[in-house]
């Protein structure tokens, strides 16, 4: 029988320890408040830790956040919220002299930063530490969180329940991985900065942490949540046998790599031909799939071998030394690629505060989705997303100055059940097998069908929420699959990254609009 441990009390708790997470806690301790961040692996593991390419922001004399705004809406493919791109794009380079300022270095060229171009930018305008720009934000953040005594880091510990009494969010509670307890967490307002789920699909560049818990406790808990069939391929993952989807940064194509097919054929100017290599990413992820389907093809290339061999290991030294050790020089020898789930852009439905539909609950990051991505997230601008809302739901939450709340009745049905680890690894195995056949790139009515009611099937093996990590991984992994492929089936447009075989144009009459939907008493409700 799982224990549930004594309520843990602290102002403020944040589930996830990425970008979002830690600069929304760094901003909450400045204003007086005891934050808790609970992370369900060790802490600085997140999708933040491995971005490549960069952090977009209009820091160059010659970029204006004009001009940011209208790539970043041009992507969005019709669907951004202009007014959080607005906030996103103005408070951006704030947010960036702040980050250096915490510490955070970015390349330099001759004294200048070096910025480095992505899909669908219309100037070079992304930072980046060499190829591994994710990772020195994250240590700069975990540093300057180190510098107060306000924030308590939680490892191992997943949120897996919001506590709601009376329309408002009391709380929450964590499943302690090492102890197999339950902590309840009693607090005036709970973060979500969960990240995303790209791992609900088997062809997928995200952390093997990204399965979507903390959407799935907001559905759960009946918050809104807006555009979930939304989600991003990237175009070049590697695909050599028995090596991970590791990401080829986009800005390897900003820095001249070519894609050719099996044939040796530069493809891309059938596709797009003023763009080319960067189109936006759903166009190139279609691209290559449709040159795999021609030519039969496991996968196409990514060729850097006309550029300069140092320049090469100098500007991505993750990637030229990731690919050596999976024995591919790519100074000399072309990468098999392949494009895989990389990022969502619907989520958690905010305010430009941060602020969801329960109050006490704020979201901010790739688990939110504050409209600044529209229906395809223009290239590097998700750290820039975390950074700046981040920044906001800390500041939403000092003004909001929400009491502590008298009452926590605990409200938590614990399920004793559990299946063996070799059926939960076989679930695990199915779910993003089963996403990826009928809600990845490429998406028609009856697969979206035939998913939901396979997705059910494998929810009847669980029966009930189980309570152990990697089960309840799973679990969450279905649950925001039904979500998504009841959302992908509802939406009959073709837009941004959501493409439908059966309605391939875009539909401006009827579909200009977000999806939002709610999970109510078992059934989802678009509203
Ligand atoms: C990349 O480096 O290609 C990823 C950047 C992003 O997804 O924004």
């Amino acid at each position: 029988m799982i224990k549930i441990e004594s309520p843990l009390k602290t102002d403020v708790l944040i589930l996830g320890s990425g970008i979002a997470g830690l600069r929304c806690a760094i901003e909450i301790a400045k204003g007086g408040l005891k934050v808790t961040v609970a992370t369900k692996d060790f802490p600085k593991e997140s999708n933040t830790l491995y971005a490549q390419g960069g952090i977009a922001a209009a820091v160059d004399p010659d970029d204006s956040p004009k001009s940011h705004f209208e790539d970043t809406i041009r992507a969005g493919d019709g669907l951004c919220k202009e007014e959080a791109v607005k906030v996103l794009v103005e408070e951006g380079p704030e947010r960036i002299r702040e980050l250096i300022s915490f510490g955070a270095e970015f390349d330099k060229k001759a004294g200048v930063y070096h910025l480095t171009k992505e899909g669908a930018h219309s100037l070079r305008r992304i930072l980046h530490s060499g190829d591994s720009t994710g990772k020195e934000i994250e240590q700069t953040l975990m540093k300057q969180m180190a510098i107060t005594s306000k924030i308590e880091p939680l490892a191992y510990s997943m949120g897996i329940k919001l506590a709601v009494n009376n329309d408002r969010c009391v709380g929450a509670y964590l499943l302690d991985e090492k102890k197999s307890t339950i902590l309840p967490v009693k607090c005036r307002a709970v973060v979500l900065a969960t990240g995303g789920a790209g791992r609900l699909f088997q062809e997928s560049t995200n952390s093997p942490i990204a399965t979507g818990d903390g959407m799935v406790v907001a559905l759960e808990a009946g918050i809104e949540m807006a555009n979930l069939e939304f989600v991003q391929f990237h175009p070049t993952a590697l695909h050599l046998k028995n090596a991970p989807r590791f990401l080829l940064s986009e800005s390897m194509r900003g820095e001249g790599a070519i894609l050719r097919n099996t044939k040796g054929e530069r493809f891309m100017e059938k596709y797009d031909k003023n763009l080319m290599e960067l189109a936006p990413r759903d166009v190139v992820a279609r691209a290559i799939v449709s040159e795999l389907k021609k030519d039969k093809a496991p996968h196409v290339f990514l060729d850097l071998t006309h550029l300069d061999p140092e320049f090469i290991r100098n500007r991505f030294p993750t990637i030229y030394a990731t690919c050596i050790s999976y024995g591919l020089d790519i100074t000399k020898e072309m990468i098999p690629v392949h494009p895989a789930a990389h990022y969502i852009m619907g989520g958690v439905k905010t305010d430009l505060f941060a602020r969801t539909s329960l109050k006490g609950v704020y979201a901010a990051g790739e688990v939110s989705c504050t409209g600044v991505h529209g229906a395809n997230r223009l290239a590097s601008n998700s750290l820039l997303e975390g950074l700046v809302f981040g920044c906001r739901a800390g500041r939403a939450i000092l003004e909001d100055t929400l009491p502590m709340p008298t009452k926590f009745e605990k409200d938590i049905e614990i399920n004793t059940q559990t299946l063996s680890p070799e059926v939960v690894n076989e679930l695990r195995r199915q779910t993003p097998s089963l996403m990826w056949q009928g809600a990845g790139i490429s998406r028609n009515g009856s697969g979206l069908e035939n998913l939901f009611s396979e997705l059910l099937n494998l929810e009847a093996i669980f029966g009930k929420a189980p309570f152990e990590r990697r089960a309840r991984e799973t679990w969450n992994m279905i649950q925001l699959g039904k979500a998504i492929s009841i959302s992908a089936n509802y939406r009959t447009e073709s837009r941004g990254a959501h493409f439908r075989e059966d309605f391939p144009k875009r539909d401006d009459i009827r579909w200009k609009r977000d999806t939002t939907l709610i999970y109510k008493n078992g059934k989802h409700i678009f509203l």
